[in-house]
């Protein structure tokens, strides 16, 4: 757990020793109107609707908040599955722009649920190989919703839930929710707090907490789907990439990891320099064959906050999106299942590779690879992270 406290001392650890891999180590407002000063014909973004997040699940009340900052930017985020449903941000021209794919309504997040858009997911984001794992000598059994794996906490994961919720201020939500013991087969009561809040530097910062009373496994993460060109504006190939990685967790066919850590130098997964998504997605590559794209760990050199992991551009829009944050991994994932068979809000269809997703989190199936920074959480001990998407132009 010490590791999930301190991630910096894993940083260390990885970046030090990537081959050997030795790291043992209330919202009111329906829709937003914006003033766009510098182009008068290009109809002004705006949000979804709160009445579409207005409902009862599971016999609970569901809401929708709006958050902004001084620069105009908008947010809005609904208490079903913690989702972050659409975010506003301004273009090279000063044109707000929605960059998060979101729905017009919970049935629609409902309906695309194996998609997870925009979710807050938990207890255990990525894949636990063959729904198993060992925690103090016991086995526990989990659902198996991906091929042989559990994917994204099982069947009914936090995405699905409805969380309470409050409106700090303006720009920032709180919404907390309690796993109960065995919930989708994971040990322990898990109290769990995630917070987004719109800052002043035109960040989308998203901090999570959780406490036990048993030993579990935790890894929370966010699964929004970003275009920097504009929700449902097309492929997402020509948007330039930089991570900052030296290497990556390579995996089987069903995305588990071997449980190596290898070097993406000379490999299409390499973007420590900046590469548009598409230039290599095609390649010869097994392991690109089975993420059908980029659907993979990257194992980051830094994850202090002070400096971005990652950086993509909007080829377009010049929309600049920068990613902090203290956990060890990135899942890339380029859209790959995105298949077209969702009605995006606006309209526009969720076609294939038209978006993508940085999953910042622990990696993909710890709790059964002993030589992954660990997951698990024990009673006293909290576990603390934050991310931040911070917004820019170019
Ligand atoms: C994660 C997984 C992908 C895919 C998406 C949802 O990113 O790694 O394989 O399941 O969620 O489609």
């Amino acid at each position: 757990m010490q590791n999930i406290l301190k991630n910096s001392t894993l940083s260390l650890a990885l970046a030090g020793s990537l081959l050997t891999a030795a790291c043992n180590q209330n919202a009111s407002k329906s829709t937003a109107t914006m003033t766009d000063s510098t182009s008068s014909t290009t109809a002004a973004a705006t949000l979804p609707a709160a009445s579409g997040f207005e409902k009862t699940i599971d016999g609970k009340q569901t809401h929708y908040f709006l958050l902004s900052n001084k620069n105009g930017l908008k947010a809005a985020v609904t208490d079903y599955g913690a989702h972050l449903v659409g975010l506003l941000v301004p273009d090279k021209t000063g044109k707000l722009t929605d960059v998060v794919l979101g729905f017009d309504d919970i049935s629609g997040f409902q309906k695309a649920k194996s998609a997870y858009y925009g979710a807050t997911i938990g207890r255990y984001g990525n894949r636990i190989a063959n729904g198993k794992f060992k925690l103090d000598g016991k086995e526990y059994t989990l659902f198996k919703n991906n091929g042989p794996n559990t994917l994204h906490g099982g069947k009914d994961g936090f995405d699905s839930k409805v969380w309470d919720a409050r409106q700090i201020d303006s720009s920032s939500v709180e919404l907390t929710y309690t796993s109960k013991d065995m919930e989708e087969g994971f040990p322990g009561n898990l109290k769990v707090k995630v917070v987004y809040t719109l800052t002043d530097d035109n960040g989308i910062k998203i901090t999570y907490e959780a406490t036990t009373d048993k030993n579990t496994v935790v890894n929370l993460t966010n699964h929004t789907y970003f275009n920097l060109n504009g929700a449902g504006s097309g492929t997402n190939q020509d948007h330039i990439v930089q991570i900052a990685a030296d290497g990556y967790t390579p995996v089987d066919s069903t995305l588990i990891p071997t449980g190596k850590i290898e070097p993406v130098k000379g490999t299409p997964f390499d973007f420590t320099n900046a590469t548009s998504i598409g230039s290599r997605i095609g390649n010869d590559d097994q392991q690109l064959k089975f993420g059908k794209g980029y659907d993979h760990n990257y194992v980051l050199n830094k994850h202090d906050m002070n400096t971005p992991i990652a950086t993509v551009v909007g080829d377009k829009s010049g929309i600049q999106m920068q990613v902090f944050t203290e956990e060890p991994g990135l899942q890339f994932y380029t859209g790959n299942f995105m298949d077209g068979s969702n009605t995006l809000f606006g309209g526009k269809k969720d076609e294939h590779r038209t978006a993508f997703a940085m999953e910042t989190q622990h990696f993909p199936d710890s709790p059964n690879q002993p030589n992954f920074p660990t997951t698990v959480l024990k009673p006293g001990a909290v576990y603390k992270t934050q991310t931040i998407y911070k917004f820019s132009v170019k």
